[in-house]
C-alpha cells in the first residue's frame, strides 16, 4: 500500500502540491491525469523519493519514505535514455550500479529486451531508434531491476497514435505479469481509461476527483454510451479543477 498524507511541496514560493493525500492498493494501477503544471510530475517525483515533501508524510509497505527505495523503478517524461550507450548497456548499466554479476546482468537484460522484442536492436544506440523503441528500452531499464512498484511519466505522449496503443498495451501486459504497482501519470483520458484501475483528476496541486474505473483494460466498451458519459465526466472535472 502507497500512502501519501497532506503532502505538500513547494519550489521556493511556488506551492506545486497542496496538502495531496491518496492511497494505492499494493499491486493495482492508479492513473493519475491533469493539465499541464498541475504537479503531476512533482507527485511522482515524490513518490520515487527524490523530492522530500516539506510536508506530510508519504509511506511505502508502512515504510516512511525517507529515500530512493530500490524497489522502485521511474521512467521519465523524455525516456531518460543514455545515448552514447548501446540499448544493452542501457540496461547493463543500473544493474551493474547495484552490483549485480557480470553474467548475471547479461542474461537478466537479454531476457528483458527479448520480452520487449527489442533483442534485435541491442547494439544499436537510441539515436537511431524509432519513438516506440526508445519507449521500450526505457521500460527495459526500469523492469530489469525487478521492481514492485513502477511509475511513469507521460511515458507514451510523444508517440504517435498507433505506437502509442502498442505500448500501452505492452505496459498493460508488464503490469499483469510482474504483479507490480503501477502508477502512471498522462494527460489523455483515453490512457487513463486504459490503464488506470483508478483515476485521480488532479488541478493546480491538488486532487480533485477519485474514479473508480469500469472501463480499465477494456479495449472495446461493451457500454459506449455510459463509457462516453465517464469521459464527459472526466473532462469537466479536468476543467474545474483548473480553473
Ligand atoms: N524545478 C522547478 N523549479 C521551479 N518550479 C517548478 C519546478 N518544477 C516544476 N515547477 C512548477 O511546479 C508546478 C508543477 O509542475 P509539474 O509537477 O512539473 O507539473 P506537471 O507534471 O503536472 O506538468 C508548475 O507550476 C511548475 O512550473
Ligand atoms: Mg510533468
Amino acid at each position: 500500500m502507497i500512502k501519501v498524507d497532506h503532502v505538500s511541496i513547494a519550489y521556493g514560493d511556488e506551492a506545486a502540491l497542496q496538502d495531496v493525500s491518496l492511497r494505492v492498493a499494493r499491486g493495482s494501477t492508479c492513473a493519475i491525469i491533469g493539465a499541464s503544471g498541475c504537479g503531476k510530475t512533482t507527485l511522482l517525483y515524490a513518490l520515487a523519493g527524490l523530492i522530500r515533501p516539506a510536508f506530510g508524510q508519504i509511506t511505502i509497505d508502512g515504510q516512511p519514505l525517507l529515500n530512493v527505495r530500490t524497489r522502485t523503478s521511474l521512467i521519465l517524461q523524455d525516456f531518460g535514455l543514455l545515448p552514447w550507450k548501446t540499448v544493452r548497456d542501457n540496461l547493463v548499466f543500473p544493474l551493474r550500479a547495484r552490483g549485480l554479476a557480470a553474467l548475471d546482468s547479461h542474461n537478466l537484460v537479454n531476457q528483458t529486451l527479448k520480452s520487449l522484442a527489442i533483442l534485435d536492436q541491442a547494439d544499436k544506440f537510441p539515436g537511431a531508434l524509432s519513438g516506440g523503441q526508445r519507449q521500450r528500452v526505457a521500460i527495459g531499464r526500469a523492469l530489469v531491476l525487478q521492481p514492485d512498484l513502477l511509475l511513469m511519466d507521460e511515458a507514451s505522449s510523444a508517440l504517435d497514435a498507433i505506437t502509442r496503443e502498442h505500448i500501452q498495451q505492452l505496459v498493460l501486459k508488464i503490469w499483469q505479469q510482474n504483479k507490480l504497482t503501477l502508477l502512471l501519470v498522462t494527460h489523455s483520458i483515453e490512457e487513463a481509461l486504459f490503464l488506470g484501475q483508478t483515476i485521480l483528476v488532479m488541478g493546480r496541486g491538488r486532487i480533485a476527483a477519485t474514479i473508480t474505473n469500469p472501463w480499465f483494460g477494456q479495449e472495446t466498451a461493451a457500454d459506449p454510451v455510459s463509457r462516453a458519459a465517464l469521459v464527459q465526466t472526466i473532462r469537466r472535472q479536468l476543467h474545474e479543477a483548473d480553473v
